[in-house]
């Protein structure tokens, strides 16, 4: 590919889970890897663009030359894109992001009580929305739709409802694709097209979804 494609070209791609903390010493996550993200990353990279990786707790290496900004929960994922939104061309929203935090962090660590425990939790800002909504400098939006049943009616739903310029639809119900694997399969959507990417690892998808996403841009 050439090398020179995405050259002057900003994009922020995020990655990986939220943690959503209960107290000081626990959580609430999910089994998103920074597969994925990293690898969009990573390809953004080989084709010449500045890249801003946001990224939540994963056990991977930052690809050399991306800035990275390490963050846990989902308010502070929100908090980086949108500091960097503005200043990106696309903005790609890979992160698994929890949607639903708990209401009250407890300060010290929560005692074993009774039988059963309830925990309360709040609707999280939708940072893909938000992302997309913006009315200066808004960037090229592209968002991800994990989902384990009616993958296309779900994935057009999120595309729209969020206002989105495309979205990567995977079927998570899989288990050898999606989540953690090094493999994954790919529909994208956009308002008016669809490309169906099959079943590869996932440097060699982030590297189609990019070509995509360049094709459709007029830099
Ligand atoms: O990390 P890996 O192990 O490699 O796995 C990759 C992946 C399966 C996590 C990835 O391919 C993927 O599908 N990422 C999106 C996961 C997800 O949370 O999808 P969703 O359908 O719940 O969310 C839809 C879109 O809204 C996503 O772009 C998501 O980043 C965004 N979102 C969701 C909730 C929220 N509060 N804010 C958001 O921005």
């Amino acid at each position: 590919e050439p090398a020179t494609l995405l050259a002057d070209v900003t994009i922020t791609v995020t990655a990986g889970p939220t943690r959503e903390p209960l107290d000081p010493v626990r959580f609430i996550s999910n089994h998103s890897s920074g597969k994925m993200g990293y690898a969009l990353a990573h390809a953004a990279l080989m084709l010449g663009a500045k890249v801003n990786l946001i990224s939540g707790p994963v056990n991977i290496e930052p690809p050399q030359g991306v800035n990275l900004v390490s963050v846990e929960s989902a308010i502070q994922m929100r908090d980086a894109a949108l500091k960097l939104a503005g200043s990106s061309d696309i903005f790609i929203g890979c992160a698994a992001v929890a949607d639903y935090r708990v209401a009250q962090v407890a300060e010290q660590k929560i005692k074993k009580q009774g039988d059963e425990m309830t925990i309360t939790m709040i609707k999280n800002p939708d940072i893909i929305a938000e992302v997309a909504g913006l009315t200066k400098n808004r960037p090229y939006t592209v968002g991800f739709a994990a989902e384990t049943q009616n993958v296309e009616q779900y994935a057009k739903g999120k595309l729209k409802n969020k206002n989105l310029d495309m979205i990567c639809a995977n079927d998570v119900s899989n288990q050898a694709l999606g989540f953690n694997s090094n493999n994954n399969a790919l529909t994208l959507f956009w308002h008016d097209d669809s490309v169906e990417l099959g079943i590869a690892d996932k440097q060699a998808l982030a590297m189609n979804v990019l070509l995509e996403i360049a094709k459709r841009l007029d830099f």
